[in-house]
């Protein structure tokens, strides 16, 4: 079934796909009335990455309060609100099933529609929404392509119009942002690994160490296994020893990361004619990141856009504005809709 929510309907998102629990509400699809975060890296630290069994631990601890929380900052109550989305994937499914399952209760209690919305077309939308009185990162410029780097996906997304969304290439292994955990648990640099990687290659050479650039030929795929275990092969037979060594490592596979990141974005503007390139996921956060797709944005013209920081990381509102446009063209779920471990995109070669 269709919905047909107006400018001013009101969405109650969910978030739980990972490790931050978090329910915003969103206005007309675009404008942030609230959007509640609360994150799990404190738990996590310890072990060097998310452990699923406690992420959804906690996710069931906080769910309510932290809805709620998001009603209260919008002022609306639950009976005003015109559609519930809640992320159904891709994701971790005991983590999944917190959200979806609290969005079904509220659904069904108040008789609200409900959308199931893909985690990585909310990342998209995430460059299309702000608060009142404040603009989106993103113009309306179709089509634009989108780069998500975050902890669990790294993929290069074009978006023909609001709710149209293909992937065009995805990375075959690692994600971005963990392969940046890794080595930066390898180097002893704490956790979360991309910014201590970050801070950690401020002091390095960037060239210090000659690592590869992955390319897959014929495919706009990318890989980021062979490149941290061959960081991790010269840091066993070369151990650092020194604050600088660690530095250079850090600067050289920081460096190595972001140029794989980027090297297939010119072909990919060219070939779909992008109108605009922009950001999702926490790898946004980085500045060399963002200096080379700035550079890239200049070269081929276009405008660059990215959202701000507490968009890019896992958040409700991006769920809700993704939950709005997902409901007019593709319609609402079914209470008894599923959470998936796996979710992808419709891809451009199976189209
Ligand atoms: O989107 P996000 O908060 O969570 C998901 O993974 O969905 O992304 C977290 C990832 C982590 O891998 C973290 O190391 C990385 O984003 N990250 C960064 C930076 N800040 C966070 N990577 C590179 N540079 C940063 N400044
Ligand atoms: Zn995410």
């Amino acid at each position: 079934m269709r919905w047909t929510g107006g400018s001013e309907a009101l969405v109650l998102g969910i978030e739980t796909s990972c490790d931050e629990t978090s329910a915003a509400v969103v206005r007309g699809g675009r404008q942030i009335l609230s959007n509640v975060v609360a994150g799990q890296d404190d738990l996590h630290a310890v072990f060097g990455g998310v452990v699923p069994e406690i992420a959804s631990r906690r996710h069931t601890e906080v769910i309510t309060l932290i809805t709620h929380k998001a009603l209260h900052q919008a002022q609306v109550s639950l009976a005003e609100i015109d559609l519930v989305a809640v992320t159904q994937g891709p994701g971790l499914i005991g983590s999944l099933l917190v959200g979806v399952s609290a969005a079904k209760g509220y659904a069904a209690a108040y008789g609200i529609p409900l959308v199931g919305v893909n985690h990585l077309k909310a990342h998209v939308m995430a460059n299309f929404i702000a608060p009142p009185g404040q603009e989106p990162s993103a113009q309306q410029l179709f089509p634009t392509v989108c780069l998500l780097a975050s902890g669990g996906h790294t993929s290069f997304i074009l978006m023909r119009q609001f709710g149209d969304y293909q992937s065009l290439g995805e990375t075959r292994d690692d994600a971005a942002g963990e392969a940046l955990d890794k080595v930066a648990r390898l180097l002893e640099l704490g956790y979360p690994g991309g910014p201590a990687i970050e801070q950690a290659a401020a002091q390095g050479n960037p060239n210090a160490v000659a690592l590869p650039r992955p390319h897959i030929e014929g495919s706009y795929d990318c890989s980021f296994a062979g490149l941290k275990t061959a960081l991790a092969r010269q840091v066993r037979e070369t151990p650092p020893e020194t604050t600088q060594q660690v530095a250079d490592l850090a600067a050289s596979f920081q460096q190595a990361v972001v140029e794989t990141l980027v090297g297939n974005l010119p072909a990919i503007i060219q070939q779909f004619n992008a109108k605009q390139l922009i950001m999702g996921g926490g790898v946004a956060a980085n500045q060399l990141l963002r200096q080379k797709l700035a550079e890239i944005g200049q070269s081929q013209g276009i405008p660059i856009a990215f959202p701000p920081l507490d968009l890019c990381t896992d958040n409700a509102a991006m769920v809700a504005a993704a939950g709005y446009f997902q409901a007019q063209s593709q319609g609402l779920s079914a209470l008894d809709m599923d959470v998936f471990s796996s979710l992808p995109l419709p891809s451009y070669d199976q189209l």
